[in-house]
């Protein structure tokens, strides 16, 4: 294989972000900020995935803070197991959604909500690889050019 060809076939472009579920965000963002200095951005509503969030940027990558936006949020039942909050899943940018999920498909990944195309806050297309196909972690793809740079 030459080195043309495996950059070619490179599926992964960077880290985005560390995603944590908090039972609240205001007081998440106030001990960030106490603590360790962190100053998060906007507080902004991703309807689609039933969350309210907002970003801390640290430079290569961010961390993401997730409460429920409402009751039937799949968040919301992270949270049910985990009332304290914890991390939910970390976010890898790649070039091409189609390319990654047809790639991932045809190695017997599981790349989860199949029909519906998903979106970020920035309108990028986003989608989750099933926690069993990623080492029992939850992995979000997010299709972005710079994404740890962002
Ligand atoms: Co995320």
């Amino acid at each position: 294989m030459t080195r043309g060809h495996e950059s070619r076939l490179k599926m992964i472009t960077g880290l985005s972000h560390v995603s944590i579920v908090v039972p609240n965000l205001d007081a998440a963002a106030q001990r960030l900020a106490d603590t360790y200095g962190l100053k998060i951005g906007d507080i902004s509503i991703n309807e689609q995935q039933g969350v309210r969030m907002a970003y801390v940027d640290l430079g290569n990558a961010k961390i993401e803070l997730m409460e429920p936006s409402r009751a039937d949020s799949p968040v919301a039942k992270f949270l049910e197991r985990n009332p304290k909050g914890g991390v939910h899943h970390f976010c890898v940018g790649v070039d091409s959604m189609d390319a990654a999920r047809a790639d991932l498909a045809g190695k017997g990944a599981q790349v989860l909500g199949d029909g519906q195309p998903q979106y970020n806050v920035h309108g990028e297309r986003i989608a989750f690889v099933h926690p069993k196909d990623f080492l029992g972690a939850l992995v979000e793809l997010e299709e972005s050019d710079s994404c740890a740079i962002k």
